[in-house]
């Protein structure tokens, strides 16, 4: 398929060009910064919020696919102001994209969703599947965050003409790069006590990306996670062991009560399963826990 990529240079979007192109699809890649697409695509430079703009660099473009794997996420979001611009790639981003899908005449559109969409805070010792309550409020501040997450789904799910498919992604972790090694180094990460957190490694997330893509059915949602839910604690513990980085200072939850979104996804419990996506995409996720994912990193 010639997909056209939205997010292809960012964290999850890097490898999803890979393993795009590594199992015979054509990649094109939006990008705002000419000289930004990453090798082995084609560039096409645009603004997914710019929507006129948008349209007229897609003029003359044909593709069989678009993917939205937009985020505004420079650093982990830790303060609801830091994830105004992600919630709104999720809502006009994600209509502006949808009208690109029907410019250059994709019939699949697949959209980044995550874990957030169930909850914030404690969803309690239950795992959840794609069959539990997704996108509701319920969460006061946190609402718009939900909302955002639920408007890219259901938009995707309404488009006349064209399958859509929204992935459910677990907690990224092992891109190149990633600000939690270095920040383990320097001691500035604690290992607050809290609930377990679903995972993905970004590899297996790409991976599962491309067999959605390839075999997810319209309308409908799968959470890619790995097969074991744990604390961030234990991960940051194991990351620190593995980079030679002195362990993380222990702290209850309740320290970073003030800073609301961090303390929700440090200290809450998110357990999802991937069933589904085992079951319907053919996919497994070749780092089933964040030990062998911290290994390989
Ligand atoms: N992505 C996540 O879900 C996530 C989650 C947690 C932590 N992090 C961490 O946050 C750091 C940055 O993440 P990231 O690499 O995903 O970067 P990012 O700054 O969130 O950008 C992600 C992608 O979105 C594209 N983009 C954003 N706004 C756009 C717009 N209006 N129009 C077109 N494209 C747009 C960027 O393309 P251009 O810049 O090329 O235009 C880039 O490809 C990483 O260190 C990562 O580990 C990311």
């Amino acid at each position: 398929m010639r997909v056209l990529l939205a997010g292809a240079s960012g964290a999850v979007g890097t490898p999803i060009v890979k393993a795009l192109i590594k199992s015979g699809h054509e990649v094109v890649a939006l990008t705002r910064r000419p000289g930004g697409a990453p090798a082995g695509t084609t560039e096409l430079v645009g603004d997914a919020l710019d929507r006129d703009g948008l349209l007229a660099a897609v003029r003359g473009l044909e593709a069989d696919a678009v993917m939205h794997q937009l985020t505004a996420l420079k650093k982990a979001p830790m303060r609801h102001r830091d994830l105004a611009a992600t919630d709104r790639l999720r809502t006009e981003g994600t209509a502006n994209l949808l009208a690109a899908a029907r410019a250059v005449g994709a019939r699949r559109f697949v959209t980044q969703s995550n874990l957030f969409g169930y909850g914030y805070g404690d969803l309690g010792p239950r795992v959840h599947t794609e069959k539990d309550v997704f996108g509701q409020g319920g969460y006061g501040r946190f609402d718009p965050h939900i909302a955002a997450l639920r408007s890219t789904e259901q938009q995707a799910f309404a488009a006349e003409g064209i399958d859509g498919i929204a992935l459910r992604y677990g907690a990224f972790y092992g891109a190149p790069g990633d600000p939690v090694i270095e920040m383990l180094k320097g001691r500035k990460l604690p290992a607050l006590k809290g609930g377990p957190i679903s995972f993905i490694h970004v590899e297996d997330a790409a991976a599962a990306t491309v067999a959605a893509l390839e075999h997810g059915r319209d309308g409908e949602a799968y959470n890619v996670v790995d097969d074991e839910p744990s604390p961030w604690r234990d991960f940051f513990h194991c990351a620190a062991a593995h980079v030679g980085a002195p362990a993380p200072m222990s702290l209850p939850g309740w320290t970073v009560r003030p800073i609301p979104l961090l303390h929700a996804i440090m200290t809450g419990s998110y357990r999802l399963s991937n069933a589904k996506a085992k079951s319907e995409l053919g996919w497994a996720p070749s780092l089933p826990t964040y030990r062998e994912g911290i290994a390989a990193m």
